[in-house]
């Protein structure tokens, strides 16, 4: 195996988050997709259990999951803290994707592996699915508000009791992808131990 090492480091410092208000709207070769949903399936997991579970949304079914989102945003939140603007974003974000992977955990029915390491599996295998987007020039984003960890939302999605929704992969292309974002740097986050400490 040859390992593109520059490739890799370059792909890792280039993905970014794109909002999905900035998609376009045009549709992504579902064969890309089995491509992205590949590589996620191959993400570490302790004990093998392998518990991402994805939702995959397009054409229709995204109008499904917009009205229902936008319709359950409406029904759960008060009078006084309902924002039209965000009523109106519920749809349009996910009708301008191309596909709307939901991201969900399925709990280990013997519950041996510890909740935190399924649900820390899940999102390696989400990263492997960002990566794979911006390799294809796909834009990303991981997003998980609105109505995201509601009971309602696990039922529509046919969830079981210990299993979990952490958030939609909204997928598309985009006319203006997002370039830039920041860390601070990786020295200030890392405390190295050595014989000589
Ligand atoms: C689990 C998770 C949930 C997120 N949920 C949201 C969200 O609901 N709204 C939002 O603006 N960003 C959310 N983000 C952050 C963005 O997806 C994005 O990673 C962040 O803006 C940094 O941009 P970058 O990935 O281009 O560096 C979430 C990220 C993660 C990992």
């Amino acid at each position: 195996m040859v390992i593109l090492v520059d490739q890799l480091n370059e792909l890792i410092h280039l993905r970014r988050s794109t909002k999905p208000r900035l998609f376009n709207g045009t549709r992504i070769d579902d064969n890309i997709i089995w491509q992205i949903l590949e590589n996620a399936n191959w993400a570490p997991n302790h004990g093998l259990t392998q518990p991402w579970r994805y939702k995959v949304f397009t054409d229709s079914g995204l109008e499904k999951l917009a009205y229902f989102q936008a319709d359950l945003y409406k029904k759960l939140t008060p009078e006084e803290k309902f924002k039209p603007e965000k009523h109106e974003r519920m749809k349009t974000n996910l009708l301008k994707s191309s596909h709307v992977v939901v991201i969900c955990m399925e709990r280990q029915k013997s519950e041996q592996i510890l909740e935190i390491e399924e649900i820390e599996a899940v999102a390696c295998s989400v990263q492997n699915m960002v990566l794979t987007a911006a390799a294809y020039q796909i834009c990303s984003f991981w997003g998980s508000g609105g109505v995201t960890y509601t009971e309602e939302l696990k039922e529509f999605l046919g969830l079981g009791e210990k299993d979990k929704c952490l958030g939609y992969l909204y997928l598309g292309y985009s006319d203006n992808p997002t370039t830039k974002s920041r860390r601070s740097p990786i020295q200030d986050k890392v405390e190295w131990f050595a014989e000589n400490i």
